[in-house]
């Protein structure tokens, strides 16, 4: 008599075959698009058409962001820079969908962020974007692969799927021997790879990173750095936020913010 299948373990196996391959490939964007897919080519991944954004806080009003315009386009990687203060992380969670101009149009892949509602854009942020903060924001409590997994949780992957998707996810930023460990007992360039396999593990089509190597070392730094070019090889768009010159350098394109507004150097700033 044949041995009963195990079907758990033959599940675990295929999804574990199926995934080093594309793990840094990027998915497409998930919402259908509202126009003629043979005119999909041209439009930019990101738009932002006179953007502004107004924080009020009381009686005061900070303008964060004023009459920004921009376009992103697919496979670009692009670095925002700008001194404290002066609107890079406002622009980053409206280009990550987590807030919404005051006014302006913000456009996603050609799609019109506003007309969305709160579940089309939930799942926007956890399928299309892969997010990178600055103090990493792992939970302390889980383990580096529970961490990566957690996306894949709120997408409602299946658990076997998930282990093996957040261990494929931690072999591409060479921490396979560290899935276990808590990130207290991590370095902290390791800490952030782990993020940045938490970013990768969706294989989204976009990562933004916000100050990614703000707190790492030059080691570590240049390990990010790299890992971001290899998304960016694999076709991944990229938008890096950093005030340091060199992080900047490694970007196509360098967007200046000053006091909320797209800065343009004249041909004198540039050569000082
Ligand atoms: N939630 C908020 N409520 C009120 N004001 C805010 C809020 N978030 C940001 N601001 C203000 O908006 C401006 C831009 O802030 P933002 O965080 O975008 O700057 P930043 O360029 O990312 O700075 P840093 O380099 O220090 O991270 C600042 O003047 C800040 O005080
Ligand atoms: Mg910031």
């Amino acid at each position: 008599m044949a041995a009963p299948r195990d079907a758990s373990h033959t599940t675990d196996e295929s999804a574990e075959r199926s995934l080093p391959a594309d793990s840094l490939g990027p998915r497409p964007f998930p919402v259908e698009p509202p126009y003629d897919q043979s005119t999909r080519d041209p439009v930019p991944v990101l738009e932002l058409l006179d953007v502004s954004k107004i924080y009020r806080t009381g009686e005061i009003e900070v303008a964060a962001l004023r009459n920004v315009s921009l376009r992103i386009e697919e496979n670009e990687f692009v670095a925002i820079t700008g001194p404290s203060g002066s609107g890079k992380s406002t622009l980053m969670h409206i280009l990550g969908c987590l807030d919404v101009p005051s006014s302006g149009v913000f456009r996603l892949a050609g799609h019109d962020v506003q007309t969305f509602d709160e579940n089309q854009l939930a799942d926007v942020r956890n399928r299309f974007i892969g997010f990178v903060f600055q103090q990493f924001n792992l939970l302390a409590y889980l383990s580096a692969w529970r961490n990566v997994e957690l996306p894949l949780v709120y997408a409602k992957v299946r658990p076997a799927e998930r282990k093996a998707r957040a261990l494929a996810a931690l072999d591409v930023v060479g921490l396979a021997d560290r899935a276990q460990h808590k990130p207290g007992e991590l370095s902290g360039g390791q800490q952030q790879r782990v993020a940045v396999a938490r970013a990768l593990v969706t294989e989204p089509g976009m990562i933004l990173a916000d100050e990614p190597t703000g707190n790492l070392d030059s080691t570590a730094t240049a390990d990010v750095l790299a890992l971001l070019d290899e998304l960016h090889r694999a076709g991944r768009t990229i938008v890096l936020i950093t005030h340091e010159h060199d992080v900047a350098a490694r970007a196509q394109r360098t967007v200046m913010i000053r006091d909320g507004g797209v800065f343009v150097p004249t041909a004198a700033a540039v050569g000082a």
